[in-house]
């Protein structure tokens, strides 16, 4: 039987944040990182769990696939997959040696299965799902490919030592072809694996060195972005900037004799070190700011291009993303809501559509909501279990928006499951924990009852696109949580809750065409309060991926403070069983801890 449709899969392969995306004829039909599957945050190794999620979901095989295309910024896949031969990497392996080794992408031989190298990837990411034909491409992030080991053509001024690594890559783009603008590269340098970025000298590399520096995890650095307003200004000297065009990082000296011991007993919260991590946390945001709107400024001067589209870790700061939609003097600044390393595979796959089947491009990505639909028999499942059903009351809703809206705005904190999971790190409202933004106490309560997060984190606000303007400064669509705004001072007041220290929030804006259901909630939350706002933050606990499935999302919803839970029409609430069971179980567990810990 001839088949109809032309299938491309993208892979982000071995290292963190393991990643699938299938697109088909072009569009992307189903993305998914190993995380939400595993359960382990920024999952590594195999990625055998991510390519059959998206088979499975679209129904077909992987013979059914035209073109298979992956990266893995450590080395290239084929390489890489050689040295799994020969070292024992259980972590990479997953412990599954001769399965992995079994598997016909594993070390395969068909033409139909490509490596590239990981700003390249990072590059079709943005460009290629942006809503512009023509612009630029700012890549950056805190490690990529060797130099030698990159696939794309680059100028000859951009020439480097073959070790040398990828840090900040600039293209201009026409339709379909992308063209090298500029390669920025970290040196070669020695050292050992475990050092967390202490001797890389690049833009990301450094921000991750400080997230290293404060959290004891250099993969921290929305935390650190989040701590930066309550530092005091420039108490540390710059620890990177520009100087005629050349990125220059300061030695790391002795003024930096404060890391957070993670393997000690030390209580983050409670650590003497907490004003100098302010003060470090505030320095590495402000030169990064600065950086980054110097090189956007010589890229729209370079290029002349009116639309710029940001991937790369970098790129999920959308502090400093704000900063260069306002500074830079680009019309329009398009951030692939995936910017993170989860995305290499959205940029894999439209780099084997576009560059190697040739075909033109066609699809915008409008929402990062990837991941497949549950159906109401998963629902189902999940809530009938046995030890859950006497847990919960369970109603089916004719209206499940103004229902929940209404309980909203009597301060119940909502479990929101509606559609497919988001495909990046942010919930955008198929997966979020949501409340009303109009109490100050608000995101204590959600603190101590729910999240379990650091106190000084922000909480984020969606508001409705259309009254987007009249609450936040600065015009601009922000449909993926990736731009901060101020919030105007007439509004601090009413909304206090999403207001972060600075005065600033991370707003997502709900259109109606784009997610129907949660534009709806906010509709009706405004009938009922006059606020188009709900404060919002994704469906999980401290140190937790996001939940994927409709069982994950019960319990979680149990284990936590959550007042009710909306499932598709279903709404969920919790029995007097449970809540005379929960503070028993939780003691238990609270003294077991106790128990099981030497002091
Ligand atoms: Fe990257």
């Amino acid at each position: 039987m001839p088949k109809n449709h032309t299938y491309v899969l993208g892979i982000n392969a071995y290292d963190h944040d393991v990643s699938a995306c299938l697109l088909r004829d072009g569009e992307i039909a189903y993305a998914i990182t190993k995380e939400r599957l595993s359960r382990e945050k920024h999952d590594t190794g195999f990625f055998d769990s991510v390519v059959d999620y998206c088979l499975e979901a679209e129904g077909i095989s992987l013979e059914e696939v035209d073109l298979v295309v992956r990266n893995c910024y450590v080395l290239p896949v084929d390489e890489m997959e050689k040295r799994m031969i020969h070292e024992d990497l259980p972590e990479i392996m997953g412990g599954a040696r001769e399965k992995v080794m079994s598997h016909p992408l594993y070390l395969p031989s068909s033409n139909k299965v490509v490596t590239i190298s990981h700003h390249l990837a990072h590059a079709y990411s943005a460009f290629a799902v942006s809503p512009y034909q023509e612009g630029a491409v700012m890549v950056t992030d805190g490690v990529g490919s060797y130099c030698a080991d990159v696939t794309e053509p680059y100028p000859e001024s951009s020439k480097a030592h073959p070790l040398a690594r990828e840090s900040e890559s600039y293209y201009k783009f026409s339709g379909s072809n992308l063209e090298t603008v500029k390669k920025v590269w970290m040196g070669p340098s020695r050292g050992f694996l475990s050092d967390e970025f202490f001797n890389m000298e690049g833009l990301g590399a450094v921000y991750s060195r400080v997230s290293s520096y404060i959290f004891g995890d250099w993969n921290k650095c929305g935390e650190v972005m989040g701590l930066a307003p309550y530092g005091r200004p420039n108490r540390i000297k710059p620890m990177v900037k520009l100087e005629n065009g050349e990125l220059e990082t300061v030695e790391w000296g002795r003024e930096f004799n404060q890391p957070f011991q993670a393997e000690g007993r030390q209580v983050w919260e409670k650590s003497p070190s907490m004003s100098h991590w302010e003060d470090v946390a505030w320095q590495v945001q402000d030169d990064t700011e600065r950086v980054l709107i110097k090189r956007a400024i010589w890229l729209r001067e370079t290029t002349g291009a009116k639309h710029l589209t940001i991937a790369g870790g970098v790129g999920l700061n959308c502090v400093a993303n704000g900063r260069i939609l306002r500074e830079a003097g680009f019309d329009e600044v398009w951030v692939q809501p995936a910017a993170g390393d989860d995305g290499i595979a959205i940029g894999c796959a439209y780099y084997g559509y576009l560059a190697i089947l040739n075909k033109p491009r066609t699809f915008v990505q409008k929402h990062s909501c990837l991941g497949k639909e549950y159906k109401q028999g998963d629902v189902e499942g999940a809530i009938s279990r046995p030890s859950i059903k006497m847990q919960i009351n369970i109603k089916r809703s004719d209206d499940i928006c103004a229902e929940s809206a209404k309980l909203l705005s009597e301060g119940n904190i909502f479990g929101w499951f509606q559609g497919g999971s988001e495909f990046g790190p942010r919930a955008l409202g198929n997966r979020s924990i949501l409340a009303d933004p109009r109490k100050p106490e608000m995101k204590d309560i959600l603190n101590s009852r729910v999240k379990f997060r650091q106190p000084f984190r922000p909480f984020a606000p969606i508001v409705l696109y259309e009254r987007a303007e009249e609450i936040f400064e600065g015009k601009g669509d922000s449909p993926f949580m990736l731009i901060v705004k101020p919030v105007k001072p007439e509004w601090q007041d009413r909304i206090p809750a999403i207001v972060h220290v600075d005065g600033t929030a991370r707003i997502q804006t709900v259109r109606e065409d784009i997610n129907p259901r949660l534009y709806r909630l906010l509709k009706e939350f405004d009938r009922l309060t006059g606020v188009p706002v709900l404060l919002n933050t994704s469906f999980n606990v401290k140190g937790e991926p996001i939940v994927e499935t409709p069982i994950e999302a019960v319990d979680c919803f149990l284990a936590t403070g959550m007042d009710y839970l909306a499932i598709h029409d279903t709404l969920i609430g919790k029995s007097q069983l449970h809540k005379m069971v929960a503070p028993l179980k939780k003691a238990f567990w609270d003294g077991f801890k106790r128990g099981a810990t030497p002091s």
